[in-house]
């Protein structure tokens, strides 16, 4: 799995050149990437990135990666990052790692996002994986309400879950919140979920990459497929 990770990432680096301003995803998948494009950087490539996390801040620094900031540049020629589920238009769903909303962020002041993934993340509908709200602490249990009407309304229904690190403590992402997992088995329509998500004043962001990946470097046994979005950015 890993060297399929590894293989999307190798093909996605075929697409930076030269002078680029580059959005760097976060995960195992988007590692392999920051860790392939340092190389190309130490033989001589000129890039410049902007990471979707601290771990990725990080790698990016471990693998010689100069970085900066979107305070800095006024937009990203491309970004490269990863996902947990990909459909056939080209939604997400992300955050298994908690980096929802820095790489929506990333992803929404580039020009093409490029998604990179072995092929188990290729489904016919979103909402296996379980879909990251990321949220506010205060006010919690209005929240969770509030996003209970919003997945009726939204016809979908299922457990939500406090994420817990692994020293079982409560999960705080890089901006210092929560996140609610949602296991909701299928999003029949998850446009109309990101839409209903995003009006709730405690949700910070959600999971949910609608019309924001222009590609996607998926890997398998049988190679290489590369997935274009029809519709361009923005539709
Ligand atoms: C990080 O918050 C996520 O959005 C990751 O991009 C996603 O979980 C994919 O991670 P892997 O590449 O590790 O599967």
């Amino acid at each position: 799995m890993d060297q399929l990770k590894r293989q999307a990432a190798a093909r996605a680096l075929e697409e930076v050149r030269d002078g680029m301003q580059l959005g760097l995803g976060t995960g195992s998948t988007a590692k392999h990437f920051v860790e392939l494009l340092g190389e190309r950087v130490r033989a001589g490539l000129k890039v410049i990135g902007v990471p979707t996390s601290e771990a990725t801040r990080a790698d990016a620094v471990r693998c010689g990666v100069p970085l900066t900031t979107l305070d800095e540049i006024d937009h990203l020629d491309i970004t490269v990052d990863g996902a947990d589920e990909v459909d056939h238009e080209l939604n997400l769903i992300k955050g298994g790692g908690g980096a929802l909303l820095r790489e929506k962020i990333v992803a929404a002041a580039s020009d093409r996002m490029i998604v990179i993934a072995d092929d188990s993340k290729w489904v016919a509908t979103l909402g296996r994986f379980p879909l990251p709200v990321e949220v506010i602490p205060f006010g919690l249990g209005a929240t969770r309400r509030a996003i209970e009407k919003a997945f009726a309304q939204s016809g979908v229904s299922g457990q939500m879950a406090l994420r817990k690190a692994k020293d079982g403590h409560v999960f705080v992402t890089d901006g210092g919140h929560w996140i609610l997992d949602a296991h909701l088995g299928r999003i029949e329509d998850p446009a109309r979920l990101a839409v209903a998500l995003s009006a709730i004043p405690g949700v910070v962001e959600h999971g949910l990459f609608i019309g924001l990946a222009g590609s996607a470097v998926l890997a398998g046994g049988e190679g290489i497929r590369v997935i274009e979005r029809r519709k361009p950015k923005g539709d």
